[in-house]
């Protein structure tokens, strides 16, 4: 989307045929299924399965994974801008579908066996499965080493024991990628990651979470008691749980940017037009300096929020490290997100502050995304460590 540059020049912003394909097709979808239940959706505090099912039937949720394991191989360019569509349009749609392919696909795809990619991914890629990622506890939140949920090995199995928070996709999910503590005494080194299925024995739901935002999306506890899990489950090996869950993050902290900037595009898109609409003093509202200035700015931070996204998805697409352009893309689009949603409000007036109309939706969709997958405070925190390694 706005992003066009030179044609023939090797550094151009234009969209390739497929990262444009995927932008109108899941405009289009989002426009035509998911934009029109948003409001009801977060009215009710449902969790749309509906949505995941045209989602699956568009191939989408193995977007950017091999076709040999049922993916569509595309690039995370394409999986940025899909995620930034479905925002557009539904955040609780956005976050169901990123929280599925970044912090639960992507992890098997990184660090499992062939043997596990053909188990455990084939089936999250053709959506027979939908994936979530437990990491939060509620001890232990920004702190991710301090998890206390154990993982005791007896024989082949990991016999799983404590309590996991604000689970996306939570009750919904059949896989959870599961970080579990082996060894106490070896803090973050001891942690392991783990495929857990929905039907293990042992594992049950806490209470459903009553959000701000998101309100379709299903956020929950998770509970282990005495839960067996195969030893074969485990991704990697003993010890590697800690860095399972950083790579992940860095991955869904992209997601998180584009749901982001999605956000702020959506209700940018809304306030205009009802700027356009609505008049006073004899003027639409849009023909106001003040107001004209503003939609200048917000769309002047979304386009950069959302170059900074497809920045960091080209440098993971290139194979390096991205931890740094996850972590500012996330921080700076989140930011935008909740500063152009406020001012949208404002736009609206006091129908900004009614539920007729989807401004404040959008306001309160945006301000979990200054908290999920890292709040601002520890993507500042991973941007310092990087630019000061070694120093
Ligand atoms: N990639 C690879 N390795 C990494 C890494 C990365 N991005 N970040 C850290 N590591 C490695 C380090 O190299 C180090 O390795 P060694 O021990 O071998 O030296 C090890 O991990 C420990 O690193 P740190 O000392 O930097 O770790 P720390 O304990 O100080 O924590 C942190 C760092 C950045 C604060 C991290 O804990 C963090 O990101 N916290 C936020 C967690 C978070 O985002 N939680 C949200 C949960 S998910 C969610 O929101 C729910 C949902 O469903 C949406």
């Amino acid at each position: 989307m706005l992003i066009t540059g030179q044609k023939d020049s090797p550094f151009s912003f234009k969209l390739s045929q497929e990262q444009s394909l995927i932008e109108s097709t899941v405009r289009e979808i989002s426009e035509k299924e998911f934009a029109p239940k948003a409001a009801q959706i977060d009215r009710e505090h449902r969790f749309p399965r509906e949505n995941w099912d045209i989602l699956v039937q568009l191939g989408l949720v193995g977007l950017p994974f091999p076709e040999e394991y049922g993916g569509a191989g595309l690039d995370h360019i394409c999986y940025a801008i899909a995620v930034e569509e479905l925002a557009i349009a539904c955040a609780t749609t956005a976050v169901m579908y990123s929280a599925h392919v970044s912090l639960c696909a992507t992890p098997i795809h990184l660090f499992g066996s062939k043997e596990q990619k053909e188990r455990l991914l084939k089936p999250l890629c053709t959506g027979q499965k939908m994936g979530a990622f437990a990491l939060s506890e509620p001890g232990s939140g920004s702190d991710s080493a301090a998890a206390t949920c154990t993982a005791t090995l007896k024989g082949n199995e990991f016999i799983l024991n404590g309590v996991k928070n604000w689970i996306t996709n939570g009750a919904q999910a059949d896989y959870y990628l599961v970080i579990a503590q082996s060894n106490p005494i070896l803090k973050h080194k001891g942690l392991i990651a783990i495929i857990v299925e929905k039907d293990s024995p042992g594992f049950s739901f806490g209470k459903l979470e009553d959000k701000l935002g998101i309100k379709g999306s299903s956020t929950c506890q998770i509970i282990f008691e005495n839960t067996p899990v195969p030893k074969e489950n485990m991704l990697g090996n003993i010890g590697d749980g800690f860095k399972v869950a950083m790579v992940t993050l860095d991955g869904g902290r992209i997601g998180i940017g584009a749901q982001a900037v999605g956000i702020a595009q959506g209700a940018w898109n809304h306030a205009l037009s009802y700027a356009r609409q609505r008049e006073a003093f004899g003027h639409r509202v849009c023909d106001f300096e003040a107001i004209r200035l503003m939609f200048a700015d917000m769309q002047t931070e979304i386009d950069a929020a959302r170059l900074l996204t497809y920045h960091a998805s080209l440098v993971q697409d290139k194979g390096l490290q991205f931890t740094k352009e996850a972590a500012t893309a996330k921080l700076y689009a989140s930011e935008v997100a909740m500063r152009s949603t406020v001012k949208c409000v404002q736009i609206f007036g006091g129908y900004g502050y009614v539920t007729d109309y989807p401004a404040e939706r959008y306001m309160r969709d945006a301000k979990i995304t200054e908290i999920y997958e890292g709040t601002s405070e520890i993507q500042r925190l991973v941007i310092a460590n990087q630019l000061l390694k070694g120093n």
